[in-house]
């Protein structure tokens, strides 16, 4: 299998279906929707839906049972790129290879368009059909979600983050915060699509060692890569970590500690997959293509 086929097909299913769940909306303001679809379909790489879809299936479940729960998750990403780069927080210009939100649709839309997004998700979250589960299951994915975005997760992450701006923090901080701001969303990424499908309980905790380790790696790539990537490629700004001096692995560890500590949370997402056949390769492939990329 090639993983760029894979990546394609998934990607494309996700974009059809976040469309479906948000093009027809009901009676909300249209600027609203325009700016909360700026976001949504600006062309992210869908890594988060993807991670969901290719759990269930690493636990013989089917990606399109899961798919809703998958743009979910992704809506809840939207929002919190929209509120990230707003002038309050990281203050960046450019996201997804376009103006951020708040650049085109003013500060009062992105805050509003990212809370429609938040709240929208668990929306959609509650009415999804589990196929292999139950609504006891589905109500277990709802609060693992809550509790993976909200203060014990990506909020709590992000105000570290943010409080430790020109501070000389330590490695606990910072492992706390990479965990958290962006770890805590890629690990219920994998566990939800693991859950819905009825994984046993053995399968579950490996996949969620995988999903540990795999957010540990996406952002220390995304801290390496704002050090050395190419803001064109990335489609959002490089050297925005260093000017406000934010807590980074690079900037803690240095480039080369850097790579050797993403290096060592690939060893150890493989690992946690290695009782899986060859229905988790795709999340194997996926760990290198996050090691290797440069957007
Ligand atoms: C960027 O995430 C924000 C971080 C958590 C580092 P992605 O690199 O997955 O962004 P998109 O979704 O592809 O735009
Ligand atoms: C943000 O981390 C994580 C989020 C919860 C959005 P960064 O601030 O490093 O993400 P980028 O580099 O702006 O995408
Ligand atoms: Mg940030
Ligand atoms: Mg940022
Ligand atoms: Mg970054």
């Amino acid at each position: 299998m090639k993983l760029e086929d894979y990546l394609r097909d998934k990607a494309r299913k996700i974009e059809n279906t976040l469309e479906a769940l948000l093009v027809p909306m009901g009676d909300i303001p249209p600027l609203l929707q325009e700016a909360m679809n700026y976001s949504v379909f600006a062309g992210g790489k869908r890594l988060r839906p993807i991670l969901t879809l290719a759990a269930a299936e690493a636990v013989g479940g089917k990606g399109e049972d899961v798919i809703q729960a998958a743009c979910a998750i992704e809506l809840i990403h939207t929002y919190s790129l929209i509120h990230d780069d707003l002038p309050a927080m990281d203050d960046d210009d450019y996201r997804r290879g376009r103006l951020a939100n708040h650049k085109v649709y003013g500060e009062a839309l992105a805050i509003l368009a990212g809370d429609a997004l938040l709240t929208k998700a668990f929306e959609i979250l509650a009415s999804c059909h589990p196929a292999a589960g139950n609504d006891t299951v589905l109500r277990r994915v709802i609060g693992e979600v809550a509790a993976a975005a909200g203060p014990d997760g990506m909020v709590g992450g992000q105000t570290v983050d943010i409080i430790s701006e020109g501070k000389n923090i330590d490695a606990a901080t910072l492992h706390y915060i990479h965990r958290s701001k962006t770890g805590a969303l890629l690990r219920v990424s994998v566990r939800t699509g693991a859950l819905l499908s009825g994984a046993v309980p053995d399968s579950l905790a490996a996949l969620t060692r995988y999903g540990e380790e795999f957010g540990l790696l996406f952002q220390i790539t995304d801290d390496i890569l704002d050090v050395v990537g190419d803001s064109a490629k990335m489609g959002k700004p490089v050297g925005a970590d260093a000017k406000k001096a934010k807590a980074t692995y690079p900037a803690v560890f240095g480039l080369d500690e850097a790579r050797r500590a993403a290096a060592k949370a690939r060893d150890r997402a493989l690992g946690a997959l290695e009782s899986f056949g060859p229905d988790a390769q795709p999340l194997r492939l996926l760990v290198d293509f996050v090691l290797g990329r440069d957007n």
